[in-house]
């Protein structure tokens, strides 16, 4: 069986799937759950000076996503130090607290939570464009704190690696990559109404139309900056996970997929990449670990057209190559794929929506 314990910035977790912060870790009951549920450490939800007052509805599932308007706590940071944080560390698991947003508070907050934290993760989310805010909170954090610092960060940012590279400098000790995306809209048709609660309308997209963005931020950052990073985006099974520890993180973290399939899913998202690892010989996440990066280099850019190669054994004959090849290359005959090598134009969509695999490019 595949060893999934990942230590990162001398914490030792038991496998490399935590929560996010948001809704799963609401309260230290939550964080709980989180560990009932199999995540290998706990990540809390991000608190501030203050509580959040949260516009509602403020959580919305929409076609391949999730919206939120969430904020940061609506519970008071005085709850968290009296209860919450106590709940949250008898799990036994590294215990990495959020909080937010400014110098100031960041300063305030992390000499309240020293005795709980294994870790703090600074939400740069409000911040803006301009990295000095967060390179401010990041220098108070490490000035007060004596342990690691991770810096999450937005997507937001114009150009990710810069803001990556200016927490680095500030002396962050690891990377979140990433928060949720917005402005974004949606609408519920039967009453027109927004559906987010904002002042805007305006919510966060977060969920699986997340993760092709997670995943290039997680890889733009993992080529340049070398720190660990967690890798946050649409992670609900392990095949998501291993993508991301492919693009180049050390540990991924999940909020949407806790939040609509319930804490379980933490140890099956392990389960699953065990099983994955397993039976394609790896014996760690760490042996996958930048695959896509080194891929990536070996690659030969081409405009030619290279079809993809068939294996008439595993062809189903389930038409959704033939339906969408838009080049006509591809024919379903007697249940069998046929392919035209003269009529492909090598676009890849049929590898990618062929179920049994039997349209591949060579590794
Ligand atoms: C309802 C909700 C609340 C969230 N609250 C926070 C938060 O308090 N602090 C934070 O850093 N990120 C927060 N996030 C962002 C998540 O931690 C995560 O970065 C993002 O949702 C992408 O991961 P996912 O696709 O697994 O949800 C929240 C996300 C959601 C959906």
């Amino acid at each position: 069986m595949a060893d999934l314990t990942v230590k990162i910035c001398g914490l030792e977790f038991k496998n490399p799937i935590l929560p996010a912060a948001g809704p799963p870790v609401r309260d230290g009951r939550a964080a709980v759950a989180c560990a009932q549920g199999g995540a290998g450490g706990i990540v809390t939800k991000t608190v501030s000076t203050r509580a959040a007052q949260v516009p509602r509805p403020c959580m919305a599932e929409v076609k391949g996503g999730f919206l939120n308007t969430e904020l940061w706590s609506e519970l008071p940071p005085e709850q968290w130090l009296e209860r919450e944080y106590t709940l949250a560390k008898s799990t036994g698991l590294p215990l990495i607290i959020s909080l937010g947003y400014t110098a100031e508070e960041i300063e305030e907050l992390a000499r309240k939570v020293a005795p709980f934290a294994d870790a703090l993760e600074l939400s740069t989310h409000y911040l803006g464009d301009d990295p000095s805010p967060m390179v401010e909170a990041v220098k108070a954090a490490k000035m007060v704190s004596q342990v690691p610092v991770f810096v999450k960060l937005s997507p937001a940012a114009r150009d990710i690696v810069v803001a990556a590279k200016a927490a680095r400098d500030a002396g962050a000790d690891a990377l979140v990559a990433i928060n949720s995306f917005g402005p974004c809209f949606g609408i519920d048709v039967e009453t027109g109404r927004p559906l987010m609660g904002s002042k805007e309308g305006y919510g966060w997209l977060s969920g699986p139309a997340l993760k092709p963005l997670a995943l290039r931020c997680v890889f733009d950052i993992a080529r340049s900056v070398d720190l660990p990073i967690f890798g946050v985006g649409g992670v609900s099974t392990g095949l998501d996970a291993i993508e991301m520890i492919m693009a180049g993180a050390w540990a991924v973290q999940a909020c949407t997929a806790a939040i609509l399939k319930g804490p379980k899913v933490f140890g099956q998202i392990a389960g699953e990449m065990a099983t994955w690892l397993d039976e394609h010989d790896y014996s760690s996440p760490d042996e996958i670990r930048g695959l896509a990066i080194r891929r990536f280099q070996e690659r030969r850019c081409t405009t030619e057209a290279v079809p993809p190669e068939y294996d008439v054994e595993k062809c189903t004959g389930c038409r959704l190559c033939e339906i969408s090849c838009v080049y006509d290359a591809i024919v379903v005959v007697d249940h069998k794929a046929r392919l035209n090598a003269e009529l492909c134009f090598g676009c890849g969509l049929c590898v990618t929506r062929c179920r049994p695999g039997a349209l591949r490019y060579a590794g």
